[in-house]
């Protein structure tokens, strides 16, 4: 079982206030140079893809907060051109874009990466997108997630379209291409009508890596059936084994090997000069957030009523919330197991989560040594193929994870900086698309 490392550019950290601490440039989120910056110190550390997050639509707490708004398409094809080995994953919505323009996109992207490109296909949970693409409403999970599997299903469809060896590049003869090897998508469905094929052939990795975040049974189904890589969230490991396991299961019963989907999980990380460093760092972040607000926030997002910010909270009174509403499955999910196994106030579930209301990752306070600790405890347990490296302050935490705990994991053994190949499915253990395919296709070409 090998270990990957995702790191995410969120900006200014996943304390989303960390804008406000003395040192911090409030504009860093919108500085290419501060990313290239990253993404240069992230290739250099070995790390397997830089990734970001995105809805599009503007930031729901944009009064209090800068939100990562540059289209993350366009800031990572970027810093794909300044780097060269990191892979590059960028969100895009299956509710709101069309599957022609998002595989022409990221087969574009794999092509101009040299087979670095990656895809996390999230559904949209942002109220405020609907409006932005002429709907009234935001559809519901549902029918989103329905959306999502024929979406994912065509931008498969073409980006297979054209077959091995379909440029014959014959200049005596003066044939280009065999269009018999190029294959029509003709797709008719629920959702969409897409004749294709694409107008360039698949680029190094066959399929860019595709990753699924969503936690729901939807997000679920959909991920161990079609996704490389499932991106999830857990307060405890017990909850990150027994999803780790489930999504192997999956796999399996959707006819695919159990290691054919990795599950990254996602956590905080606060790297202190030491201990001490790190709880005073710590408090400097929380000073920065406003406790009450998020406090109340967490009970609305949780389905509770007013009640006292400081009394703890059990599982069993959460109230279910019907699968067709709320925000995240995901993140409801582990909050619960948290709470099962740890009752916690409103108020220090703000402390748990680095102030994201509902709940949110889970934060990792501590030295080098302790966060590689923790890190190595947690895949050791089998909670996880791999970590999405989020950074409590992203202008300091960034560059101590990956100078200073990256290299304890590799001096452990656990985290391999040169893999064999070049392209993310090589670094991510996943077999390159025309591999998977195997001879049963080689032989229909023929
Ligand atoms: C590590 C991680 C990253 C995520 N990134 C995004 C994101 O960038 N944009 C988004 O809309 N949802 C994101 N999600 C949320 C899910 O993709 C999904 O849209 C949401 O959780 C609602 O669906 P669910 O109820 O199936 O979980 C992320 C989830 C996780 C665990």
């Amino acid at each position: 079982m090998s270990f990957h490392l995702v790191a995410s550019l969120m900006t200014p950290g996943h304390f989303r206030s960390a804008w406000r601490l003395p040192a911090a440039d409030p504009a860093a989120h919108l500085d290419i140079d501060y990313y290239q910056r990253l993404a240069r110190t992230a290739d250099e550390a070995g790390i397997d893809a830089i990734f970001l997050g995105d809805s599009p639509a503007i930031g729901p707490d944009i009064a209090r907060n800068p939100a990562n708004g540059i289209d993350p398409l366009v800031l990572l094809g970027n810093l794909a051109a300044v780097t060269e080995r990191v892979g590059v994953l960028i969100t895009s919505s299956t509710t709101y874009n069309s599957p022609y323009n998002l595989a022409r996109r990221f087969q574009a992207l794999d092509i101009v990466t040299k087979g670095r490109a990656a895809v996390n296909l999230v559904t949209t949970y942002a109220p405020k997108a609907a409006a932005n693409f002429g709907l009234a409403e935001t559809p519901d999970k549902p029918t989103r997630y329905r959306r999502a599997h024929e979406f994912l299903q065509v931008v498969r469809d073409l980006w297979d379209g054209w077959e091995p060896g379909a440029i014959l590049a014959d200049k005596e003869a003066g044939r280009y291409a065999d269009p018999d090897l190029i294959h029509e998508t003709g797709h008719r469905g629920e959702f969409f009508e897409v004749a294709g094929p694409l107008p360039t052939p698949a680029g190094p990795q066959g399929h860019p890596v595709v990753v699924q975040a969503g936690g729901s049974e939807g997000g679920l189904r959909l991920g161990s059936a079609l996704a490389d890589v499932i991106f999830t969230v857990a307060q405890t490991r017990a909850k990150a084994v027994d999803f780790r396991d489930d999504i192997r299961a999956r796999a399996v019963a959707a006819g695919r090997s159990a290691d054919a989907v990795k599950v990254s999980l996602g956590v905080i990380v606060l790297v202190g000069e030491d201990e001490a460093d790190a709880h005073a760092r710590a408090e400097e972040l929380y000073a920065t957030l406003p406790f009450d607000d998020i406090a109340r926030a967490n009970l609305a997002v949780l389905g509770l009523g007013e009640r006292d910010l400081d009394e703890p909270i059990r599982a069993e009174e959460l109230p279910d919330i019907p699968v067709a509403e709320g925000g995240s499955a995901g993140f409801r999910v582990s909050t619960r197991a948290l709470l099962a196994e740890r009752p916690l106030s409103a108020r220090e579930l703000v402390r748990a989560t680095a102030g994201v209301p509902g709940g949110g990752h889970r934060l990792v306070v501590g030295s080098a040594e302790q966060i590689a600790d923790d890190l190595e405890a947690w895949w050791r347990a089998r909670a996880a193929d791999g970590f999405t490296i989020m950074y409590a302050d992203t202008a300091v935490d960034f560059d101590r994870f990956a100078h200073q705990v990256v290299p304890i994991l590799v001096e452990r053994g656990l985290f391999r900086t040169a893999t064999p190949g070049t392209t993310l499915r090589e670094r991510l253990g996943l077999p390159l698309w025309e591999r998977d395919r195997g001879p049963a296709a080689v032989d229909a070409s023929a």
